[in-house]
């Protein structure tokens, strides 16, 4: 298999060498070529203002399009452009008919701004939200979840990869599963996106939702939502304006045919650049060789975790992403991660409510996060346990 280019990899990457950055799952380091792209989108607008800047961009700006959805295995009208998963996320379960009364399926491991969004639309609607429980892995529980398919299931939504830690749900049998039932299936792929293949096709779902700057390596304030074709003709957003809603006639509007129609009119189109142009970048290196290698970074970090006294590693699941989760005996998570930052090693803290269906399961801790990256040596994972090891 071929090789990822390391020594020009880490030349691309500028936050390289200024602290070893173990933290891809929070916000990872922006290649060169995707700051030069918010730079110059930004130079043009400041040299001949924001519209004209646009315009004169605007088959550029238009790639950015393909871009997502090449990578999704999409169509360019399946793709609508956010500035964040959750938003993006939103989008689609806020503009689902749900009849009064009927089930969503989550897992334990869902993320907390999604389940919030059930919440809030089960006060509503009267709907109920049961959890499919875990297997022995930890991971969603197939053979659980068919025993819960009725014809009452309005909803499967799940997360694929979870914020605290290296569990990776079935997300493909589970769209087997919504599909065989005709469910509609919105699949959380935000800690997914950039670490692992996207094929939405074989994924089966209907709607996704990711950010652009955690794996991927785009800039903050990027995201996107997938929303399957035929979902576009009878999905109505639950806010629209004049641009995914051109107002036609003094009493009507009319929904724009493709996923922009859940897109508002202003934009940061610097930073949109920024996302097309990482996405294509993590194309142009292969993502099977990505997920290799992050996956190979994360297994060697389990591995010399382990071998420190005090450290107790959750992640859950057979096979693990590239997110390493642990608690420390006796010691506190936030001094930990201010103590790593000041010996020029960037990791991360997660929070027991931002998954508090698995934190309250397993009574987790704020547990401490090592995401490496592709760009990340092995050398860099040694240092950073290595000096783990000197706090204990
Ligand atoms: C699994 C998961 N879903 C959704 C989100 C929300 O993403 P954003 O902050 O871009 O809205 C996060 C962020 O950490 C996440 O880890």
């Amino acid at each position: 298999m071929r090789q990822i280019d390391l020594e020009k990899i880490r030349k691309d990457t500028p936050g390289v060498g200024t602290s070893a950055h173990l933290l891809a799952c929070g916000s990872a380091l922006m290649p060169q070529c995707v700051v030069n792209a918010i730079v110059e989108h930004t130079q043009l607008e400041a040299q001949i203002g924001g519209y004209e800047a646009h315009a004169k961009e605007v088959d550029k700006l238009d790639r950015v399009y393909h871009s997502v959805a090449r990578h999704l295995g999409a169509k360019t009208t399946e793709i609508a452009l956010m500035e964040n998963a959750t938003v993006a996320w939103c989008h689609a379960f806020y503009a689902l008919p749900l009849k009064l009364g009927s089930r969503i399926l989550t897992c334990e491991a869902e993320y907390a701004a999604n389940y919030v969004a059930f919440l809030q639309r089960a006060k509503r609607d009267n709907l109920t939200i049961d959890v499919i429980p875990s297997d022995a892995s930890g991971a969603l529980d197939l053979d659980a979840l068919q025993t819960m398919m009725d014809e009452d299931v309005g909803l499967i939504a799940i997360t694929w990869i979870p914020t605290n830690g290296g569990l990776v749900n079935p997300a493909a049998d589970v769209g087997k599963i919504a599909n065989a039932h005709g469910v509609p299936y919105l699949l959380d792929a935000c800690q997914a996106a950039g670490q692992k293949r996207i094929d939405v096709a074989e994924l089966g779902c209907d709607f996704l939702s990711a950010t652009g700057r955690k794996f991927l390596r785009g800039p903050r304030g990027t995201g996107f939502l997938y929303v399957k074709e035929s979902w576009l003709s009878s999905l109505e957003p639950a806010m629209i304006d004049h641009f995914g809603a051109p107002w036609v006639a003094r009493d009507h509007y009319e929904l724009r045919e493709d996923a922009r129609r859940f897109e508002t009119w202003e934009n940061s189109y610097a930073l949109r650049a920024g996302l097309g142009v990482a996405m294509d970048y993590a194309d142009q290196i292969g993502i099977d060789l990505i997920e290799n290698r992050v996956t190979l970074l994360a297994d060697k970090a389990r591995t010399l975790l382990s071998d420190l006294p005090t450290v107790n590693l959750k992640d859950l699941g057979q096979d693990k992403c590239g997110i390493v989760s642990f608690s420390i005996a006796d010691k506190d998570p936030r001094q930990i991660v201010q103590q790593m930052a000041k010996s020029g090693f960037a990791i991360g803290a997660s929070q027991a409510s931002s998954t508090r269906l698995d934190s309250e399961r397993r009574n987790l801790p704020t547990m401490l996060r090592i995401a490496p990256h592709y760009y990340n040596s092995e050398d860099e994972i040694e240092r950073a346990v290595a000096r783990l090891g000197k706090l204990l």
